[in-house]
């Protein structure tokens, strides 16, 4: 029978309340991102990639994507390494971050990281991939998920015998992302890969890969029997396509709420990231939020331009001074909480 994309379902004895996952995504996946995806449909948010060795010698920057708030969950946060015995103390530490979901990467296609046996590289290691996969479930009592692309090269099946060695190693879920790690993100995802993958084991499988559209998802779903979708290009500076993917909701966002929508995400990310980290990391956003005919092509270029986030957030109230409103709404809506690694205040990460 096919999921229904506004229900409930299981990770281990872990309720997700929808089935659509929003995306890890680096340079994209900040807390904010993830906090947004949660309020507009997401039943789990993940961060990005995280990597073990930062956090095996407490990089304070690595440090800071454990930062978890009680609005995020449920939560994976998703690490990346080569190591079992780092990659099980890594674990460690995003259980007491109070991630409710570990993730490993065994599907990041950048040579900066296949070159130190990370990410994609060790779908052509599978011995290596069950060893860390074992000694993560075993160090930790969330449940352990894996994301894999396909295989390495085009055509790869690696993926269909890894996957059921990795749910024998501890893997409580698997997300498939079905291109190769060659291809990037050119060509498609063949999620016929997704179909065979969730006929060989009995865990939940995430499918990732090119869905945009609560048409796209069901057909996704009713295709390939997986138990949930995962969005991710899609709801770049766009969760108003979580809320049609996930209840079908096919209204437009006004101008006044998509201005409310990105200034609330930009003064977030600059307390997260510091203002000077936030207005680079910020840019990308600006045209993903403001496209989609939503503001003219040169007001984008103008916030591009712009010196300091608080500039462009004052040109936004200009543009639609009717989201001072929404965004008091917004605003009021956030707890204060997200500090929760025991002696690691906040000014450590902020500016950084
Ligand atoms: C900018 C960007 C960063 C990404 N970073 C990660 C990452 O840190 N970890 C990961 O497992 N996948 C990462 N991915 C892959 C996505 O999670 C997802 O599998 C892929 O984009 C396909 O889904 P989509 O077509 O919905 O975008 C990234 C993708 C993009 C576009």
């Amino acid at each position: 029978m096919q999921a229904v994309l506004q229900e409930s379902w299981w990770i281990r004895d872990g309720e997700i309340p929808t089935r659509v996952v929003l995306a890890p995504m680096a340079g994209v996946s900040v807390q904010a991102f993830r906090r947004q995806g949660r309020r507009h449909g997401a039943g789990l948010v993940c961060s990005e990639m995280v990597s073990c060795a930062g956090i095996e010698h407490r990089n304070e920057r690595t440090l800071g994507y454990l930062r978890v708030s009680s609005d995020e969950h449920p939560l994976a946060i998703q690490i990346f390494g080569s190591e079992p015995l780092a990659m099980a103390e890594a674990a460690r530490m995003v259980e007491a971050a109070g991630a409710d979901v570990v993730d490993i990467n065994f599907g990041c296609p950048v040579r900066k990281v296949t070159k130190t046996g990370a990410g994609a590289h060790l779908l052509e290691h599978p011995d290596l991939a069950c060893t860390i996969a074992e000694a993560v479930a075993n160090a930790v009592s969330i449940p352990l998920s894996v994301k894999m692309r396909r295989g390495v090269e085009d055509g790869s099946r690696a993926c269909l015998e890894l996957g059921p060695r990795l749910v024998d190693s501890g893997a409580a879920t698997l997300t498939l992302h079905p291109r190769s790690a060659k291809q990037m993100y050119t060509g498609y995802a063949d999620h016929t890969l997704t179909a065979e993958l969730v006929e060989l084991v009995d865990v939940p499988i995430v499918a990732s890969g090119d869905v945009t559209s609560r048409a796209r998802a069901e057909a996704v779903l009713a295709a390939t029997g997986a138990s949930a979708v995962m969005v991710g290009r899609g709801a770049q500076g766009n969760p108003w396509a979580l809320r049609e993917i996930v209840y079908g909701e096919t209204e437009q966002p006004s101008r006044e709420e998509v201005a409310a929508e990105l200034i609330h995400f930009i003064r977030e990310t600059v307390r997260e990231l510091g203002e000077r980290r936030g207005s680079s990391f910020l840019k990308k956003f600006y045209g993903w939020y403001l496209g989609h005919g939503r503001f003219p092509k040169p007001f984008k270029n103008e916030l591009v331009q712009l010196d300091s986030t608080e500039e462009v957030v004052l040109r936004l109230l200009a543009a639609a001074p009717g989201a001072a409103d929404l965004l008091a709404e917004l605003e009021a809506d956030v707890p204060g909480d997200e500090v929760l690694l025991e002696g690691m205040p906040i000014s450590l990460y902020g500016g950084g």
